[in-house]
């Protein structure tokens, strides 16, 4: 019988690590997956298990280009997450977050697709407030070398909330906190892959600062799961909605929980802290919890188990 409920959703980003974890989700729940991605820090490898699946697709495109397809939703994630990719070319990574959106919002009023837009935390820069609510602004050096991803993600967020008021399209914005999981890259310089990594090849641990900032951290499919239901939940609900863990951690504890769980002989070594490091970050998932009925369920050593898992079998190749 045919599914009535089935969509056609476009995931930009879908060969990365969160976009590849939401294909695999939209694709269990019976619906048909276009994944679109330029394949700058997504892999095939990402994707292959679900390269077989006859309602998944995949199309190699630049979202800082127009595209042209029929689609009823649209996940808009494309873009680099980490500071060592996000820095490697500071003009093409604005020109992701805002030629990548205005493309992705005209091709959701072509076709009245609902659109997601995966912001992020960085959007409250260093902040005074702390926890964070959506309420919040932000605290961001507009001119710093982290600025192409934090300004680039609120012009994106202005974009979004434009088309919305001015074209009545129906927006979703998730300001997602650290997310972490199997499927991050080794190299991509990110705390929990880092750490990881370092600690199964005996390499000495490298904290930047003195480990006393603090993080929170997300299990993936926690976060596909606030995904999908922040685009699942009635169209008064734009957010932005935060969606994180908000079990804080000292960078340093983090070290130790990797290096307990690795059984590692690591020593960790301290480094001078890069610039715009916020010291402090923490969701406030209050909306989260009271609109979308979402509570992240992995607690940080559920979730480091399967991801140390990866990076082992990863790393054993
Ligand atoms: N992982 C996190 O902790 C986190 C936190 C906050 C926000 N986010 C956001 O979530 C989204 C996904 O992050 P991720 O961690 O999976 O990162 P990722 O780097 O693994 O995934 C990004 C994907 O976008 C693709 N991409 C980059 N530029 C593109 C372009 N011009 N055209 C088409 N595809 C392009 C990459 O190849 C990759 O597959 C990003 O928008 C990121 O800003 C992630």
């Amino acid at each position: 019988m045919a599914n009535l409920l089935k969509k056609k959703v476009l995931v930009t980003g879908g060969a990365g690590f969160i976009g590849s974890h939401l294909c695999e989700r939209l694709l269990g729940m019976g619906h048909e997956v276009l994944c679109v991605d330029n394949f700058f820090t997504g892999t095939r490898e990402n994707i292959v298990g679900l390269l077989e699946h006859p309602y998944f697709e995949v199309l190699r495109h630049d979202v800082t280009f127009p595209l042209y397809v029929e689609v009823d939703e649209i996940y808009n994630l494309a873009c680099p997450a980490s500071p060592v990719h996000y820095q490697f070319d500071p003009v093409q990574t604005t020109k992701v977050c805002v030629h990548g959106a205005i493309n992705m919002l005209g091709l959701a009023r072509r076709t009245k697709a609902k659109i997601l837009q995966a912001s992020t935390s960085e959007v409250y820069g260093d902040p005074e407030e702390h926890p964070q609510r959506e309420s919040y602004w932000g605290r961001v050096n507009p001119i710093g070398i982290r600025s192409c991803y934090d300004e680039g993600k609120r012009c994106a967020e202005t974009l979004f909330f434009d088309y919305h008021r001015q074209h009545k399209l129906q927006i979703k914005v998730a300001r997602i906190f650290n997310t972490y999981g199997p499927k991050m890259r080794p190299d991509d310089g990110r705390v929990v892959s880092n750490f990881i990594v370092q600690a199964i090849q005996g390499e000495p641990i490298t904290i930047y600062g003195d480990g006393s900032q603090t993080r929170a951290f997300c299990y993936v499919d926690d976060l596909v799961d606030g995904l999908i239901k922040l685009m699942e939940s009635p169209d008064t609900l734009t957010g932005p909605v935060n969606l994180g863990n908000p079990a804080e951690f000292t960078i340093k504890q983090l070290a130790e929980k990797v290096l307990s769980m690795t059984q590692s002989a690591s020593a960790i070594e301290f480094r001078p802290l890069p610039g715009d490091d916020p010291r402090q970050r923490r969701p406030d998932i209050t909306l989260a919890g009271e609109a979308l009925r979402w509570h992240p369920e992995v607690s940080l050593e559920q979730g480091l188990r399967p991801t140390v898992a990866y990076f082992r079998s990863l790393l054993a190749q």
